[in-house]
């Protein structure tokens, strides 16, 4: 037990709960029970709690110390899991996330499992007290502030200037637009519609961003090329094709065209016409978040968003196999004119491009 001394240390007592100190100058000199916020008890008014089990019954302590220890040994057991699928997570890429996720989800969870738990049933329960002054002005620093309000409305001279008080109201009404302008775009910026179609249509040519159109031949073995669409204009002398598109055209149009090793590709049903080739294209927009898609490996044929790593299967329909993203890219039919000039064969990606969570209704 340790007494409450005259420097303002709290006292503590095992009897009870704890006093701790109040500085000299808030002592409250009510006195308990005076103010009515004091109620019938312990010291400060607050009535002493029941003991818990583990503070009176030694094997209730040694079931909780068994349990809290129980919690260490999961945390243990989850840090070893990780790092084991860490290393061998490479060989098992459809469960490597998961694993990943819920062996951190034990290792960490088991430390604070443990740890509240140490502290609920083994640690000293005490409890303390605290005086505190009541949080109000008084009734005249009330008085007071209200006068100076007045005068300086006073002072202002709205009262007699109603050409300045009218205005002032319009300005502050109209400053109001400024929250709600910035509300209004966010409502009527719908990317899941302004996505659902891109500027891809049928006979579009691809044209790289330097406006060369891309012929079969020109993209070596296990190259890689981003493209957009140059759309057919029927003219007079014959079909013009017409690369300009604007920023936001062309960030919906972006296209990976990647020429893979003949018969390396495994297309999908229904999808066996829309590769020329070996060549391949698919939305350069990432089904998670949107990045761009841009890393190819050659080896493995596997493209990777920078952003938060997705990876996507080419030679698979460019299925998602790894990261958040959970939607293969949408594929671009393609096919070759008599020119030799690579063109979407059938128009419109299979699918809407973009991240999968956006509303498309
Ligand atoms: S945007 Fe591609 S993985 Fe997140």
């Amino acid at each position: 037990m340790t007494d409450h001394d005259s420097g303002g240390e709290p006292y503590v007592t095992h009897d009870g709960p704890e006093q701790l100190a109040t500085p000299p100058n808030q002592t409250d000199s009510r006195g308990e029970g005076s103010s009515g916020l004091a109620a019938p008890g312990g010291p400060g008014g607050v009535e002493e709690r029941a003991p818990i089990a583990e503070e009176v019954d030694v094997r209730a302590e040694r079931r909780a110390e068994r349990l809290v220890a129980l919690w260490f040994m999961i945390s243990v057991f989850g840090t070893l899991g990780f790092i084991v699928t860490n290393f061998v997570g490479d060989k098992h890429k459809q469960y490597y996330t998961p694993a990943m996720g819920m062996s951190l989800a034990l290792a960490l969870g088991g430390v604070g499992f443990g740890v509240i738990l140490w502290a609920k049933r083994l640690m000293p329960h005490i409890q303390a007290v605290q005086e505190r002054e009541v949080f109000q002005s008084s009734d005249a620093e009330i008085a007071a502030t209200e006068e100076t309000v007045a005068a300086g409305v006073l002072d202002a001279g709205l009262a007699k200037r109603p050409l300045v008080r009218r205005t002032l109201l319009g300005a502050g009404l109209a400053l109001g637009g400024v929250f709600v302008v910035p509300l209004l775009n966010l409502y009527n910026s719908k990317p899941g519609k302004t996505l659902d179609h891109t500027q891809w249509v049928k006979g579009a040519r691809l044209v790289t961003d330097e406006g060369t159109f891309v012929k079969l031949g020109d993209l070596e073995i296990g190259g890689i090329a981003t493209v957009f669409p140059a759309v057919p204009i029927p003219t007079a002398t014959g079909t013009h094709y017409d690369p300009q598109l604007t920023i936001n055209e062309k960030a919906q149009s972006a296209t990976v065209l990647i020429r893979l090793p003949a018969g390396a590709n495994k297309p999908r049903k229904g999808r066996e016409n829309w590769v020329v080739d070996g060549h391949v294209a698919y939305s350069k927009i990432c089904t998670h978040a949107g990045c761009p898609v841009s890393l190819y490996e050659q080896q493995t044929h596997h493209l990777l968003c920078p952003c938060h790593q997705s990876v996507f299967n080419v030679l698979d329909g460019c299925r998602a196999i790894f990261g958040p993203a959970s939607r293969s890219l949408p594929q671009l039919p393609i096919a070759v004119d008599p020119d030799g000039y690579l063109y979407a064969s059938q128009g419109d990606y299979d699918e809407p491009v973009g991240p999968a969570f956006w509303e498309r209704s």
